[in-house]
Order: structure tokens, then sequence, then C-alpha cells
């Protein structure tokens, strides 16, 4: 993932030499958005697009999770950010993990007025989550596989996975309703 953010930033790096050749100004535009998008298309092939939970899953997400002042919370691709601000209003300490630069940009203007928020422009298999009290997620089939099997064997006993629309494949969940899973470590 961190290769895509290298590639977005060489085409973005390459643009000044673009109008020095000529290239016009639809053409640079084009090429700006393209490079300012590589590190998004790049998530979404390999974890899931920008697609927003509904403001009323996460509610219902949030409630589920019964977050305790000062928890830690995560949301693996936190979009706009939309679950870890309503964490950090029940008292968590929420970091939401993207890599699509318009929404991470979003986020983290919002991320100004929720002081116990962090957001953070990273891959999310980089990230440890051994302080995890609660993850949440909305991703995909192959990218819940793959965090069944590299993320799900560090977090530490207690720890609640809250999955919007997918299952970890093989292990059972401990509430399972309406499209919400959570697994509990
Ligand atoms: C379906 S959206 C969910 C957004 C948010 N969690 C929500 O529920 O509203 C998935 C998000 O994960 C991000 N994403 C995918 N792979 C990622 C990765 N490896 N690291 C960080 N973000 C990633 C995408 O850019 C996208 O914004």
């Amino acid at each position: 993932m961190i290769e895509a953010f290298y590639l977005g930033l060489y085409l973005l790096i390459l643009s000044p030499l673009l109008i020095y050749m000529g290239w016009d100004d639809g053409m640079i535009i084009f090429w700006v958005l393209l490079a300012l998008s590589v590190p998004g298309l790049y998530a979404m092939v390999k974890g899931a697009p920008f697609l927003p939970t509904t403001r009323k899953r996460v509610k219902q997400m949030i409630k589920i999770a019964k977050i305790k002042e000062g928890q830690k919370v995560y949301d693996l691709g936190c979009g706009d950010g939309r679950i870890v601000f309503a964490a950090a209003k029940e008292g968590a300490t929420a970091v939401g993990l993207e890599l699509s630069i318009p929404v991470y940009i979003w986020a983290k203007v919002k991320a100004l007025f929720y002081p116990k928020v962090t957001i953070k422009y990273r891959d999310f298999w980089t990230q440890n989550y051994q302080d995890a009290d609660i993850i949440f997620c909305f991703l995909l089939v192959q990218t819940m596989e793959k965090l069944e099997k590299d993320i799900w064997p560090t977090l530490k006993p207690g720890c609640k996975v809250i999955s919007n629309s997918f299952r970890l494949p093989s292990i059972k969940p401990t509430y399972d309703k309406d499209g919400i899973r959570v697994y509990t470590k």
C-alpha cells in the first residue's frame, strides 16, 4: 500500500514536467487527479472501496459495542471517520486508518473537533493492534480472510471485532444479527 502512496507522489511530482512539456490544462488536471487517486484505488482493490456505513447502522454498531470510557477503538479503513467520531462520543480513544486521500483529508479536518480521535494516513495491515479493545470494519470477503489470518492472532483476549456485513471465515461470532457480526477474542 505504501508503494501506491509513493507511486501517487511520483506522478504528482511529474506534473511540473508535463506543464513544461506543453500538456494542456485538462490533461494536467486529469494527471493530478490520477496521482491523488492511486492510493485510494489501490485500497479499493486490495482492501475495500469507500462505501460509508449508514448512520442507522453506525448507531446500532456503537450500541452493540458497549464502549466503556477510555477504551481503545480502531476502524480499519475509517472512510469519513463516522464510526471513530461516534465511538469517541461514547468515551473511547479512537483511531481511524485510511488510505484514500479525499476521505482521509475530510476525516482529518473533522478530527480537529474531536480531541480523542486520531486519523492516520496508514495502511491498516501495518498497524499494531495489541492495545485494541474494539475494532470496527466494513471490508470485503477476501479482506476478512486476511484479517483472520494476520490480525486476529495478534489481538488481546477480550478484544472485539465488529464487522459490518462480512464474516471472519472460520470464527464463530458472539453476536450475529441484521448483518452486524461481533467476534470476541
Ligand atoms: C467500505 S469503506 C468503510 C468506511 C468506514 N469504515 C465506514 O464504515 O463508514 C472501506 C474503507 O477502507 C479503506 N481501505 C481499504 N483498504 C485499506 C488499507 N489497507 N488501509 C487503510 N484503508 C483502507 C478504503 O479506502 C475505504 O475508505
